[in-house]
């Protein structure tokens, strides 16, 4: 039963019941195939939107793994955040191609017009700021990447007309 392994350790906020079940499902589902730490983490952020360290350990117990153990891979993968992210992440490449041609300039702007640092949700929750290394675009430089679409040649002057439209958008 997905109860089974909560304590104190893991304590259940409001409306995360459902969360907590699916994530059972999803170990039971995962368990004995190949890379099913990685698949269950990367499926666990998606229902959770981080993986804090409830979560963790709650995978930890279920798959009967020492917690040492999850957590050295969500550390080691970048793509895994302890953090709780905003409703958009905005990755900018600071890869060499794009350092070059300005992504120094469009993330101080992002910056500036979001009024956080690299890690930060915005007070609202629509906004993470992150940074990355070369996404594989460099002729497009400099780029950014809001949840996972790539934008090229970004000038810092875009960049309020960027966040505009996305705060407008609804996922
Ligand atoms: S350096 Fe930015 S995409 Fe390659």
């Amino acid at each position: 039963m997905w109860v089974e392994q909560l304590d104190e350790n893991i304590k259940i906020e409001e409306g995360e019941k459902e969360n907590f079940e699916e994530l059972y499902e999803i170990i039971e589902e995962s368990r004995e195939k190949e890379d099913s730490v990685i698949k269950v983490l990367h499926e666990a952020q998606k229902i959770f939107g981080y993986l804090p360290r409830k979560v963790q350990i709650y995978i930890a117990r279920t798959l009967d793994i020492p917690f040492p153990e999850i957590y050295g891979v969500v550390s080691f993968y970048s793509l895994f955040t302890m953090k709780p992210r905003g409703e958009y992440t905005i990755e900018v490449c600071m890869g060499t191609a794009c350092y070059v041609k300005g992504a120094e300039d469009v993330l101080n702007e992002l910056k500036r017009e979001l009024e956080i640092e690299p890690g930060e949700v915005t007070e609202d929750g629509k906004f993470t700021i992150e940074t990355t290394r070369c996404i594989g675009a460099c002729s497009l430089a400099p780029v950014i990447s809001i949840n996972g679409d790539v934008k090229g040649n970004v000038s810092s002057v875009e960049i309020k007309e960027i966040i505009a439209d996305y705060s407008e958008s609804e996922e």
